[in-house]
C-alpha cells in the first residue's frame, strides 16, 4: 500500500517520517516544487505517477498572522488546493485525508467541540481552512477531514520548539493563560494515522473527525509542562492575551472532542503529558 504525503517539508510530514522510521509503510513525500497543490493538473500527474491508495494533504497556508493580509492566497491554497486534491483522488478512487484546524471555531463556549458543533472562524486562516472543508465535501464524499489543535513536535516551526529554545537561554518567558485547548504531538498523530491506515479502518472512514490528546491546558500550562521536563531554571509568567496583541483573533477555548475519531480509527488515545514525554525523547531538528 502506498501513501502519498503533500507538503513534504511540513512539520507534519517530518513527524510522519519519524513515526514511519521502520519503513513499514511505503510513503512518498512531495514538497511544493514536486506538487504545488493549487495546480489541478499537477495533482492528476502525481496521482497517475505514484498511484497511491491514500493521500494525506499536509500542504497548507499556515501563517495565521500573515493570512489576515493575504486571505486570497490562504484561500487559494487551503480551499482551492485542498479541493483539487480531493477531486483528483475521487476520480482515481484513492482515499483523501485533509488536516484541518480548531481555528474554525470561535471558542466562546468552554465545552469540548464536537464535529456537529457550529463553526464560526475568527481569522482569515480559520475561514480558509473551513472553506477547504466545505469544498472537499462538495467534490469527494469519501474524503476524511481531521481537525487538530496546536500541532507541535521537534520539527518545523512550533510553540514547543520556541519554548525549549527560550528556556535554554534562561530569559524570563511570558505566556498567555487565557487560550485553552490541547496540544497535539504531530509524531503521535502521524503514528495513529499510519496505524489506522494499516488496520484498514481509514478505508471505512469518511467525513469530519476531531483528533485530540486527553486533557486540556492553556498555552501557559503547556509551557510549564515543557519547562518542568527540562534541566534548566527560568522565570515563567502567565499573562493575558492582551499583553501580546495579534492581528488574527484566536479562539479562547477550542478543545476538540475526539470520541468519533478514536472509535472509527481503532487506535488508542494518549494524554498530553505522556505525549510531551514522548516528544522530548526526540532531538530538536
Ligand atoms: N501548526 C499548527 O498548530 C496546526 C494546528 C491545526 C492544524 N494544522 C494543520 O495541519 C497541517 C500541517 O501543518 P504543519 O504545521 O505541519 O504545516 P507547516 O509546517 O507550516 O507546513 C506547511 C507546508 O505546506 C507547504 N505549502 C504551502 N503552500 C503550498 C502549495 N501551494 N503547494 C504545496 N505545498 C505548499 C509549505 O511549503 P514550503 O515549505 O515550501 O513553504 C510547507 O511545507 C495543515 O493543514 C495545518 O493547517 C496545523
Amino acid at each position: 500500500m502506498k501513501v502519498l504525503v503533500t507538503g513534504g517539508n511540513s512539520q507534519f510530514a517530518q513527524a510522519l517520517r519519524e513515526s514511519n522510521r521502520s519503513g513499514n509503510i511505503d510513503v512518498e513525500y512531495l514538497n511544493r516544487e514536486e506538487l504545488d497543490i493549487t495546480d489541478f493538473e499537477a495533482w492528476n500527474a502525481c496521482l497517475k505517477k505514484f498511484n497511491p491508495s491514500v493521500v494525506i494533504n499536509a500542504a497548507a497556508y499556515t501563517n495565521v498572522e500573515k493570512a489576515e493580509d493575504e486571505e486570497q492566497l490562504a484561500l487559494a491554497v487551503n480551499a482551492d488546493g485542498a479541493a483539487f486534491g480531493a477531486l483528483a483522488c475521487e476520480r482515481l478512487g484513492c482515499k483523501y485525508i485533509q488536516l484541518s484546524t480548531d481555528y474554525v471555531f470561535d471558542g466562546k463556549e468552554p465545552i469540548p467541540r464536537t464535529e456537529n458543533d457550529l463553526t464560526n472562524p475568527l481569522s482569515s486562516y480559520g475561514r480558509s481552512k473551513l472553506k477547504g472543508e466545505e469544498k472537499i465535501g462538495e467534490v469527494n464524499s469519501d474524503a476524511v477531514i481531521i481537525r487538530v489543535s496546536w500541532l507541535y513536535s521537534p520539527f518545523g516551526k512550533n510553540f514547543y520548539k520556541t519554548m525549549v529554545k527560550l528556556f535554554q537561554k534562561g530569559d524570563e518567558v511570558k505566556v498567555v493563560n487565557d487560550q485553552i485547548a490541547s496540544p497535539t504531538n504531530a509524531v503521535e498523530l502521524s503514528l495513529r494515522l499510519l496505524q489506522a491506515i494499516e488496520n484498514g479502518r481509514v478505508k471505512k472512514m469518511s467525513g469530519l473527525y476531531h483528533y485530540a490528546e486527553k486533557g486540556e491546558v492553556s498555552w501557559f500550562d503547556f509551557a510549564r509542562g515543557i519547562l518542568d521536563r527540562l534541566p534548566v531554571t527560568c522565570k515563567l509568567t502567565a499573562v493575558d492575551s492582551s499583553v501580546f496583541p495579534t492581528k488574527a483573533e484566536r479562539p479562547a477555548y477550542s478543545k476538540l472532542n475526539a470520541e468519533r475519531f478514536f472509535e472509527a480509527a481503532g487506535v488508542t488515545e494518549i494524554d498530553w503529558e505522556h505525549s510531551l514525554d514522548e516528544c522530548m525523547k526526540i532531538e530538536l531538528k
